[in-house]
């Protein structure tokens, strides 16, 4: 079948035209942020943003090579995801483009949550204060976990702070929506009743007053979270993406912070925890990366949302080779082979291991609205070699994403066309 490259294609929305649950940018999100202010300034309910944090690091995606890798979730293809290299001087100016631009978006009952490291809280905390007021500033959270190895020149560190501003004094802020379970050392030293309706309770005597407490009353989150535990090794969540954040985490801030509906962005969404959480939880979100495994990382979790990707097609040109089968209603797209270029990788890829990803659908006016695709995942490692493609009219097309994170969209001549 005869395939043509689409270089020009920058959006994919899905099947009957919709990306009513969330959009996602490939792009720098300093270069974005005009475009999203002009279409979302006001409309904002949540920001979290967990930008690069100066570390000087180089940080990678471990990508997972056909069906096998997929089944062990381990990944041996390593390749860069992003760089965390920023001098302060560019570092401070790529912060005060996005918190600015940050704030124009939220709405007035907005919020906003800035996770930093020790080295990037200092710069951050001084802009925060500047651009949303020191008044603003509603909590600086701790998050604190045991993962990671331990340092014997200096005590470990095992805590991230999270900085927690309002926009204006109408915003809004539920705890009760992200209640926990009581696990109360603090209640050892206190007396223990049972009511006549069998309820246990505790209560105290403290300034000349009795407190009580029953142990089935919700308890709530205070400023240090270390009941949330860091993504370990082996978890069967991890994407791959380095710096990936835990889904409990943005659920316990899209809950407490957001109402079903709300629409809730993250400017350095990274492998998409945020636009997971708000997904999940019927919110709409609103995501920007610039890396190119993010992208992919976020595509596989959001698979299912009614979403637009927009972001450019890759450079290159893979060799790619397909089976079409006319139906009634339906034609029957088969993958027969992808092969990278030429000296672009010195790994070999057996049969279609170099493909992440695929989806067919239609172009419709520069845009592919996607009609099927397949993701490999740990639950269902195997790639679907064929898919059902709707004959509905227009341009057949295919898109592809491939294991060095590149994406590529191609037309598809007619069948029975050479
Ligand atoms: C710490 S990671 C975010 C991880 C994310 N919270 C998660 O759970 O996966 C920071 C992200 O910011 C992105 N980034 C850095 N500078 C950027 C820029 N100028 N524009 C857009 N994205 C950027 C990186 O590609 C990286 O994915």
């Amino acid at each position: 079948m005869r395939l043509t490259q689409m270089n020009g294609i920058t959006e994919e929305i899905m099947s009957g035209g919709s990306s009513s649950e969330g959009e996602v940018y490939g792009t720098d999100v300093v270069k974005i942020l005009p475009e999203l202010i002009r279409r979302y300034a006001g409309k904002v309910q949540l920001i979290y943003l967990d930008p690069p944090f100066m570390t000087g690091e180089k940080f990678v995606m471990r990508v997972r090579v056909g069906e096998g890798e997929w089944r062990t979730g381990n990944g041996t293809l390593v390749r860069p995801a992003y760089d965390d290299d920023l001098g302060l001087e560019a570092y401070l100016r790529l912060m005060r483009e996005t918190l600015e631009g940050a704030k124009a978006l939220l709405s007035e009952t907005g919020v906003i949550y800035v996770h930093v490291d020790m080295r990037a809280y200092v710069h951050v905390r001084l802009l925060m204060d500047e651009i949303f007021g020191a008044n603003n500033l509603l909590n600086e959270i701790v998050w604190s976990y045991q993962t990671g190895g331990r340092a014997k020149r200096f005590f470990s560190r095992k805590h991230d702070t999270i900085l927690f501003y309002r926009k204006s004094k109408k915003y809004y802020f539920n705890i009760e929506a992200v209640p926990i379970s009581r696990t109360d050392t603090r209640r050892n030293h206190m007396k223990r009743h049972v009511d006549a309706d069998g309820r246990v309770y505790r209560s105290i005597r403290s300034g000349g007053k009795v407190y009580t407490y029953y142990d089935d009353d919700p308890a709530y989150p205070g400023d240090v979270w270390d009941d949330v535990s860091h993504l370990q090794q082996k978890d069967p969540t991890r994407t791959g993406y380095d710096t990936q954040k835990p889904l409990r985490l943005l659920e316990r801030i899209v809950l407490s912070s957001s109402r079903p509906g709300d629409l809730v962005c993250d400017l350095f969404a990274g492998s998409g925890t945020t636009l997971e959480a708000a997904w999940l939880n019927g919110r709409r979100f609103l995501g920007v990366d610039r890396s190119d495994y993010a992208l992919q990382t976020m595509r596989r979790r959001l698979d299912g949302a009614q979403c637009a990707w927009i972001a450019a097609s890759g450079a290159g040109s893979p060799a790619v080779s397909l089976d079409v089968e006319p139906g009634i209603a339906f034609f029957d797209v088969k993958l027969t082979g992808y092969s990278l270029e030429k000296g672009l990788c010195d790994r070999v890829f057996n049969e279609l291991d170099a493909v992440d990803n695929w989806a067919v659908g239609y172009f419709r006016d520069g845009v592919f609205v996607r009609q099927a695709a397949s993701f490999r995942t740990r639950t269902s490692p195997a790639l679907e070699t064929t898919l059902e493609l709707p004959v509905l009219g227009g341009q057949m097309g295919l898109r592809i994403e491939d294991v060095l994170g590149r994406r590529f969209y191609f037309g598809i001549g007619n069948p029975g066309e050479e």
